[in-house]
């Protein structure tokens, strides 16, 4: 077998003159018919041209390099020589090429479903890129999302090291952690009838793993969640999980922070600066949602206090709404110049889009020269000066305002917010805007369940100041908690844990578990917080999304080499699939499949 001596993408000028062999694909071929053929080289380096002169190596080489096709895998070996005159500036190997003399051709490439040609990406459909994803990964993109995906880890390993953290792995069947998902579910064969679940985070073991004195733990874990993929969810995904002990939130933030400062440091050469941090109350009134993209500004208003009376039906059914504790309201985005940007179709576009999230409609108005015009302006005219003078109206903007109970309102607003922002290319994309959200609720009011639902996850403890509120008013009790956002994307969450029984048990209680059954779920967690449990905390990284951030890409499945798709198949090895039925025997069952 030829035996390489460069990569494709290492010759330069003073190769030339020097015998090389290259190994590679054969991104493009041009037989020219004058007894030369063209190719060029591909390999995980770069490109480099290979000529081969007919008329000067043996037959055996003209018939191979004749019978060359695209991404055919072969080794070259001949000597390098300049370009002279006619270098291509384009490529790092252009001021040279290879003369072949020899060739062998490892692998011919039959039947080619799909090109790895970068321009060609888009245009074909996911499903083919995915079930050839070995093609697909051959494009130069894919390499370097995947390198950069790799430098990440090795920025990750080297910063955390560098700061004390032991990377520790943590087992993969287990019982079910309270991240809130569904899990995924493994039978067992030596104990016919019982289920280990995979992991949906490694949260339980890191918290032993501080009781058991390692004090500061990492690592590089892939997660399970069996839930509906989205652009920026899988199933199986890898989080960077984090745990120290004796830190309080400040200590994990600065941290954390400067983890991040130095991945965004090392894979762009960008300065962060400071990260602000947003308490969940601010985020959730100014931008509607707990993760604000802050990049652009159509910032939401309460105006119920300012329309209270108003005659508009609408108006007035929602202020009288009252869910989780708050009264309903009136709330508003003021689009600046909306009266020309916004057109009547994309206004009323607006009132469909808002239905997803379980409102009526988006009432909209614009102000004129001489008052509000069009839409819900008699509504809104009476309160002209009083809105004016706390929205800074001026002529030409429109409002949209929706009304509802708190919850909703607020989650509809900030949706619509976010897509306005992007019809009217708010967004300025060359910008990092980081910030942490604090302060969240302990608990979220499950109106069907009718009880307390953990906002994080019910290990996290309340707010140093807030404990006696767990009794008093636990609506209003915050928590630890803390979320690292960019760009309106959560890229982290964790944070101060309960290492206090006695704040445990009352956390369960509120959640509706009983001490029985929180011993039956978490017993092992609970015996471990008896056993000299330090104050500790931490939080976890999405990977995945943190290499999305960096190589520019919405779409979750470009950063991950076998990605499933939308419906969670993986379309390459065609699974899931069915399983040797001896295999459901080995486990003491039986399959009955239910209708659906
Ligand atoms: P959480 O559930 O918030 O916290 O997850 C932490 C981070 O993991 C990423 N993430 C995901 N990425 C891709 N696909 C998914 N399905 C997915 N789900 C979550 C997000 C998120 O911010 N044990 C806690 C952490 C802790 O408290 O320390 C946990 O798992 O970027």
């Amino acid at each position: 077998m030829l035996k390489r001596t460069h990569t494709c993408g290492a010759p330069r000028a003073e190769h030339a003159g020097t015998t090389v062999t290259l190994c590679g694909w054969v991104n493009t071929y041009r037989d020219q018919g004058k007894g030369l053929v063209f190719l060029d080289l591909r390999d995980r380096d770069g490109l480099c041209q290979v000529v081969f002169d007919l008329e000067d190596v043996p037959a055996e080489v003209v018939a191979a390099a004749r019978s060359l096709r695209r991404e055919d895998c072969i080794g070259v070996r001949g000597v390098m020589r300049a370009r002279a005159g006619q270098a291509n500036p384009r490529l790092a190997t252009g001021e040279v090429e290879l003369l072949a003399s020899e060739i062998e051709v490892f692998n011919k490439a039959v039947d080619l479903p799909i090109l790895p040609d970068e321009h060609d990406a888009d245009k074909i459909n996911e499903e083919t890129r995915l079930k050839y994803r070995y093609i697909d990964l051959r494009r130069p993109r894919m390499q370097q999302i995947l390198r950069t995906r790799h430098l990440v880890t090795k920025i990750t390993r080297d910063y955390f090291g560098e700061h004390g953290f032991t990377e520790i792995e943590t087992p993969l069947l287990i019982k079910s952690t309270p991240e809130g998902a569904r899990d995924f579910i493994v039978p067992s064969r030596l104990h016919p009838g019982q289920w280990y679940a995979l992991p949906q985070s490694p949260q339980l073991f890191k918290q032993i793993l501080m009781v058991a004195g390692f004090d500061r733990y990492l690592q590089i874990c892939r997660c399970l969640r069996d839930e509906d993929p989205r652009a920026d969810r899988q199933a199986e995904f890898t989080q960077i999980d984090l745990e120290m002990s004796f830190v309080d939130r400040e200590a994990v933030i600065q941290v954390m922070g400067g983890f991040v400062r130095t991945v965004w440091k090392k894979v762009l050469g960008y300065d962060i600066g400071e990260m602000p941090c947003m308490t969940w109350h601010e985020a959730m009134e100014r931008f509607g949602v707990d993760r604000p993209d802050v990049r652009f500004g159509l910032e939401i208003r309460d105006v119920s206090d300012t329309v209270r009376s108003s005659d508009f039906e609408v108006f007035q059914r929602a202020l009288a709404k009252q869910r989780t504790g708050r009264a309903g309201v009136v709330k508003c985005i003021r689009v600046p110049g909306g009266a020309e940007k916004l057109t009547r179709k994309m206004t009323d576009g607006y009132s469909d889009f808002v239905k997803q999230f379980k409102v009526g409609g988006v009432a909209v108005t614009k102000v004129g020269a001489n008052g509000f015009e069009s839409g819900v302006a008699k509504h809104v005219e009476p309160f002209r000066a009083a809105l004016t003078q706390q929205l800074g109206l001026e002529v030409g903007d429109t409002l949209l305002l929706v009304a509802d109970d708190w919850v909703t309102a607020t989650k509809a607003l900030g949706e619509l917010r976010l897509k306005v922002g992007r019809d009217l290319n708010l967004i300025d994309h060359s910008l990092w805007k980081f910030l942490w959200v604090v302060d969240f609720p302990m608990f979220d009011w499950d109106d069907e369940g009718k009880r307390w639902v953990a906002m994080h996850h019910p290990f996290t403890s309340p707010n140093p100041d807030q404990f006696h509120m767990l009794e008093s008013n636990p609506g209003a009790c915050l928590s630890a908690g803390y979320d690292m956002v960019v760009n309106g994307s959560e890229i982290a969450g964790g944070s101060i844990r309960i290492h206090n029984m006695d704040v445990q048990d009352k956390v369960f209680k509120l959640i509706g578990l009983t001490k029985a059954e929180a011993e039956v779920k978490f017993g092992f967690l609970l015996s471990a917080l008896r056993h000299g449990a330090p104050p500790h905390g931490g939080i976890a990284f999405g990977l995945d999304r943190l290499v999305m951030h960096l190589v520019g890409t919405d779409n979750i499945r470009d950063v991950i080499a076998f990605p499933k798709t939308q419906s969670g198949g993986d379309l390459m090895i065609d699974a899931p699939g069915p399983i040797d039925p001896q295999q459901i025997t080995d486990c003491g069952m039986k399959l009955t499949l239910l209708d659906n």
